[in-house]
């Protein structure tokens, strides 16, 4: 995988390197994703997600990290399906609630706007988890951090699973070294790959969020 990386977090970035190769990695296991599956379907999705998101980070900044955390809490839990999107309904409790979730993600009223844009345009042909892979990407170039191509060809869940997402899948604030190195290795990431996310988000944390003025 060939990867062009300008960073504002320093020349030999390691951390943003690997960043990039989870990032572009995630989801793609299962289903062949391609940086061109809406070429014919939907070439104007990329203008249409990425126009959303400059008005949402140009108003808030913060909201550029709130998506890309919506996307990290949505892979974690089986796979990058947008099953982190839906709410409870009769059939099965959704992921929005479970410890990790609960009260502190945030940004779904971007997706969501996003999505009606997109619909209009292109109706049932992109699914909420490629808007979700698209609109982290955009968030990260936008808040000033590296760009990648995103594969697309998602397909959305049906169901979401909170008891999936509140036993540990995700990390918790809670979790001790132990759960973390768990918790990413049944990710297929290496203790060295947590490191440097930890490290990528803790400054893009310090970067936008009000909590670390
Ligand atoms: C090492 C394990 C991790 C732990 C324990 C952890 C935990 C947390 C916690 C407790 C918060 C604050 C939530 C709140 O505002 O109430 C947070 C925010 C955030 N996390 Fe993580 N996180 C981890 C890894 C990551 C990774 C790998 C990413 C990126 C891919 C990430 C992206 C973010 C972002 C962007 C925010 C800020 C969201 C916002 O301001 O809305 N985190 N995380
Ligand atoms: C989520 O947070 C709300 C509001 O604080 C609370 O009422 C609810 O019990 C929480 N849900 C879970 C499952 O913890
Ligand atoms: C939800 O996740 C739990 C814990 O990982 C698992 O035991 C259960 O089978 C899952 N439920 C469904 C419907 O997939
Ligand atoms: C980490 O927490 C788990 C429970 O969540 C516990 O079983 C384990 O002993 C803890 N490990 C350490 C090193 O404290």
């Amino acid at each position: 995988m060939a990867l062009l990386i300008t960073s504002p977090f320093g020349s030999s970035s390691t951390g943003i390197v690997v960043l990039l190769l989870i990032l572009t990695g995630l989801g793609t296991s299962s289903a062949q994703l391609s940086e061109n599956f809406y070429n014919k379907k939907c070439p104007i999705v990329f203008k249409s997600v990425k126009s959303v998101v400059k008005s949402a980070v140009a108003k808030e900044p913060r909201i550029g990290a709130s998506i890309l955390r919506l996307f990290f809490h949505d892979c974690f839990v089986d796979g990058c399906d947008g099953s982190l999107l839906l709410d409870d309904t009769s059939s099965f409790r959704g992921e929005k609630t479970a410890a990790p979730n609960n009260n502190s993600v945030r940004g779904f009223e971007v997706i969501d706007a996003i999505k009606s844009k997109v619909e209009k345009i292109c109706p049932s042909v992109v699914s909420c988890a490629d808007i979700l892979a698209i609109a982290s990407r955009d968030s990260v170039v936008l808040l000033g951090g590296p760009s990648w191509n995103v594969k697309l060809g998602r397909r959305d869940s049906r169901t979401a699973n909170f008891t999936a997402a509140n036993t540990g899948v995700i990390p918790s604030p809670t979790s001790n070294l132990s759960n973390l190195i768990t918790t990413f290795q049944a990710q297929g990431l290496s203790v060295k790959d947590m490191v440097a996310l930890s490290g990528f988000f803790s400054i893009f944390q310090f970067s936008t969020s009000p909590f670390h003025n």
